[in-house]
């Protein structure tokens, strides 16, 4: 299956919704009703899956998706440049884009939410159950927070790959000095990532239907949700009968199809909901 970006755009709520800077959120009444009634979600699900974006690493200072244009980059489209196309027709300027990430990856540590998924994992499993998470992200910060099942549906940006022999690499965390950097076989080196209008892993696909068909919990964190299939899957969990919520600094189209949504960062949010649920 390829994966795909659906036409509508999510609209920007304003900065009023924007959570205060104290050490810990405070939240309307309302909302700490719907926070209590998360946590217990969570203490009582068996099968979990979280499906994560950009927003849970942006608290790590790694820009999101679709705000990471900035500089010299201001004037490209995100969308462009990771496409194969984009790659054929400048491979140069495409593997200038992702190495500048890749090393600002290097660079991140993960965050409280980040921390917070890897905590829920370790409940959720020592009382039996499963948790599974889905992530677009290419960073590699949800492992290195210390969680497990960790599924990277968009492939990730410490590997590359040869485009001749598809030998795979792990580069150090310095920039590269040649642009397309090249491999032993003499053949540009790619990210491996997926690009829009490539296939996800067949692998990766199978357990992300299966775990949001069957889960009783299904939380979507920091995720525009408009690049399928990831966007999708809230419906799958829905039809299957699952709890639902959204952690998000903005309204998506996922926020009218779960059962509560949380408006804030998820760096301050999912903690607040750990401790709830676990003390
Ligand atoms: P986007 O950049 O599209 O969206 C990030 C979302 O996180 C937005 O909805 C923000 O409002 C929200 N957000 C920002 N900061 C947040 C915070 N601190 N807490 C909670 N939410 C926050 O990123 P993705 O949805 O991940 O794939 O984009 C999906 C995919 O599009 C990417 O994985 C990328 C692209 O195709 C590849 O490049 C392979």
């Amino acid at each position: 299956m390829t994966f795909s970006v659906s036409s509508s755009s999510p609209q920007r709520e304003s900065q009023k919704d924007k959570p205060s800077r104290t050490t810990r959120p405070r939240y309307s009444a309302f909302m700490s009703d719907d926070l209590a009634t998360a946590a217990e979600w969570i203490r009582d699900a068996k099968a979990i899956v979280v499906v994560t974006g950009a927003g849970v690493s942006a608290e790590s200072t790694i820009p999101t998706f679709r705000d990471a244009m900035e500089g010299l980059w201001a004037e490209f489209d995100p969308q462009t440049l990771a496409t194969p196309e984009a790659f054929a027709a400048d491979p140069e300027m495409v593997t200038r884009w992702y190495d500048m990430r890749r090393v600002k990856c290097a660079q991140a540590v993960p965050n409280a939410g980040h921390l917070a998924l890897a905590d829920i994992e370790k409940h959720v499993s020592s009382r039996g159950g499963t948790m599974t998470l889905l992530t677009q992200n290419v960073d590699g910060l949800h492992t290195a927070a210390g969680s497990k099942n960790v599924v990277e549906l968009h492939g990730s940006l410490r590997v590359w790959r040869c485009t001749k022999t598809g030998q795979e690499v792990t580069p150090g965390p310095e920039p590269f000095e040649e642009f397309p950097p090249m491999s032993e076989a003499g053949a540009p080196l790619r990210p491996s990532v997926v690009w829009f209008g490539e296939m996800l892993s067949e692998g990766a696909l199978e357990t992300a239907f299966a775990a949001s068909g069957s889960c009783d919990l299904f939380m979507s964190v920091g995720t525009s949700a408009v690049v399928y299939p990831a966007a999708g899957f809230v419906e799958l969990a829905k039809r299957a009968g699952a709890r639902t919520f959204e952690v998000n600094k903005d309204q998506t189209p996922t926020s009218g199809i779960v059962d509560l949504t949380f408006r804030g960062r998820s760096g301050e949010i999912l903690p607040e909901l750990v401790t709830r649920a676990f003390g």
